[in-house]
Parts: structure tokens; C-alpha cells; sequence
């Protein structure tokens, strides 16, 4: 289907099961033209400000909305460390967002509880960007995700993607699916018995009928994959310490193991990477995980641009 018009002007953009796969490709053609901007600036939203409220640590999603806000000439206001907002002092999230929307045209909102944006985006009239909720959606990272496999490998079609580590509570894997079911793409989805996929992403890629596998051992399917995903165990997402601690050093990619693999495997991770890949992996050229922070910031700067409709 070709788009007559842009799917994003004013748009919420609260979870990747609410876009199809001819938005997705319009969102990722356009975001690859945005070179130009990341390089030399514009002005395309000079007259607009971005409240990015963050409740929960971020480095990347943070910055790169901040920088992609600033290189397409807006500005932006909010805070990261929330206990030196009136939240501390017991103001609700209500009254908070009903606050920011007075002085932003667009609210860019991290927090560690599910379904913060989307409640955001229900009581607020401006456009509301989920930048991770709890354990549940990262849209704008698998949107980035995306493309860096795309532009690295140059199709989804026809590939094996092994997805591996904390599959319950990372909010990167449970947005991914949703995307990947748009490809013919097949699924090696490596974690502990603890940590599988949860029954709804299982779900969702049955409705689509994606090929996909559970397994447990990265060593045994390495061998079979174009495209390993690697994740961190979300620590802060445990019921306890100690089942922590069970599992933290289950997965360590390293070079002697990466000798299994193809030899253009492409190695992601969202990041931030504890102790799932080993730093001696990084000269490698199938490390491509500080590379899609990179893209990340071109899939900003293109979702910015296209909310507000200026291209
Ligand atoms: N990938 C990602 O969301 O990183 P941050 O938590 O640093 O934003």
C-alpha cells in the first residue's frame, strides 16, 4: 500500500502494536533522510519546546530526543531526576503533565510504571512519546532497531534473528515483536527457564504464524543466525536480589564464542550492557551496538519532524 499523507502527524506513539507495516517503512524512509539534519541543523521547530520527563535512569533515549529536539532547532524542558520535581513533594502525575503541557508542545515520558504514557496521552491534548514504561513498551528503541537491521543487512526478509537474554521483563524485546511480525523473519529466542518470552508476545507471533523457537543455550544456535540481539538481565525489574543473582552471568558473549557464528553476524543491544558482552567484542565488526544509538538519533529527529508534520 503506498501512504497517501503522513501516518504521524500528532500522533501519540505509546506501544509498536499500534502501526502497520507501511507506516513502520514510511517512519524508517524518512528517518534515513535525516543525515543532513544530524549534521548541519535546521530550523523546522524553532518555534516548539519538548517536555521530556524522565522518573526512571536513562542515558541514550534522553539525550537523543534532546539532541534530535535541538538539531532541528526546538528546545527542550523537563528533568531526569525526579525527586527535585514537585512529585516529591506529592504532586500527582495528573497534575504533573497537566503542568508540562502548559509550557510544551510535545511530552517525551520515561517511567519505571506500565502504562504511564498512555495515561499521559489519554489526559493530555498535546502528543505524548513513550520512552519506556516498566517492563512493558521501548517503541521508539525497537523503531531504531529496526532500522539499524535494515540499514546493516540491507532486508529483514529471509533472516534468523536469535533474541537473547532477559525475555520476561525487557521492555526492548516485548516492543520488538510486534515489528518483526511485519517481516518474513525467523526467531531464536534464547533465556533462562526463568525468563522466556511472556505468553502474549508467544501470542502475538502465532497470530502472525513467525517462525520462532525457544532455546536455552546461545552456543547451540549461534551458529544458525544473522542477527543476535543481545539483552541485559533487568535487575531492577526482579522480585529479589537473589533471583538475580541466578541468572546475571547466564549469557557472556565473547570472541572466542562470536568464532561460531557466521562471519556477518550482526551482534546488537539496546544498551546499556553489564556483563552480556564482553568489551574485547566492540573492535569486532559484527558489534554494531554503538552504532544504533547512532540511528537512534535519526529515527528521533525524523519522528520529531513528521509529529509536528514539517517535512
Ligand atoms: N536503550 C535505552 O533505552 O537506553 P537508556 O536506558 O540509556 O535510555
Amino acid at each position: 500500500m503506498i501512504m497517501t499523507g503522513n501516518p504521524f502527524a500528532d500522533r501519540d506513539i505509546i506501544s509498536t502494536l499500534d502501526f502497520t507495516k507501511e507506516e513502520i517503512e514510511y517512519l524508517l524512509d524518512v528517518a534515513i533522510n535525516m543525515e543532513d539534519i544530524a549534521k548541519n541543523g535546521s530550523t523546522l521547530l524553532s518555534n516548539k519546546i519538548l517536555g521530556s520527563i524522565f522518573l526512571e535512569p536513562s542515558t541514550r533515549t534522553r539525550l537523543s530526543f534532546d539532541a534530535a529536539m535541538k538539531h532541528l532547532g526546538g528546545q527542550v524542558i523537563g528533568f531526569a531526576d525526579w525527586d527535585k520535581s514537585s512529585i516529591k513533594k506529592g504532586e500527582t502525575l495528573y497534575d504533573t503533565f497537566k503542568v508540562v503541557e502548559s509550557f510544551a508542545d510535545i511530552l517525551v515520558i520515561r517511567s519505571e510504571w506500565e502504562g504511564t504514557a498512555k495515561y499521559a496521552a489519554e489526559i493530555l491534548d498535546i502528543p505524548v512519546i513513550n520512552a519506556g514504561s516498566g517492563a512493558q513498551e521501548h517503541p521508539t528503541q525497537s523503531f531504531l532497531d529496526l532500522m539499524t537491521i535494515k540499514q546493516e543487512r540491507g532486508s529483514l526478509d529471509g533472516i534468523t534473528i536469535g533474541i537473547c537474554g532477559d525475555l520476561t521483563y525487557g521492555r526492548t524485546v516485548h516492543s520488538l515483536l510486534p515489528l518483526l511480525i511485519n517481516y518474513d523473519v525467523n526467531l531464536k529466542l534464547i533465556s533462562p527457564p526463568e525468563l522466556k518470552v511472556r505468553l502474549e508476545d508467544k501470542t502475538i507471533l502465532e497470530s502472525r504464524n513467525v517462525q520462532f523457537e525457544e532455546a536455552e543455550s546461545l552456543d547451540e544456535v549461534l551458529p544458525e543466525l544473522d542477527v543476535l540481539y543481545m539483552t541485559r538481565m533487568q535487575r531492577e525489574r526482579f522480585r529479589s536480589e537473589e533471583e538475580f543473582l541466578t541468572v546475571k552471568n547466564y549469557y557472556v558473549l565473547t570472541r572466542s564464542l562470536l568464532t561460531k557464528g557466521k562471519i556477518d553476524l550482526l551482534v546488537m543491544h539496546p544498551l546499556p550492557r553489564i556483563n552480556e558482552i564482553e568489551p574485547d567484542v566492540d573492535a569486532l565488526p559484527q558489534a554494531v551496538y554503538f552504532k544504533q544509538p547512532k540511528y537512534g538519533l535519526l529515527l528521533r529527529i525524523a519522528l520529531l519532524g513528521l509529529i509536528f508534520d514539517v517535512f
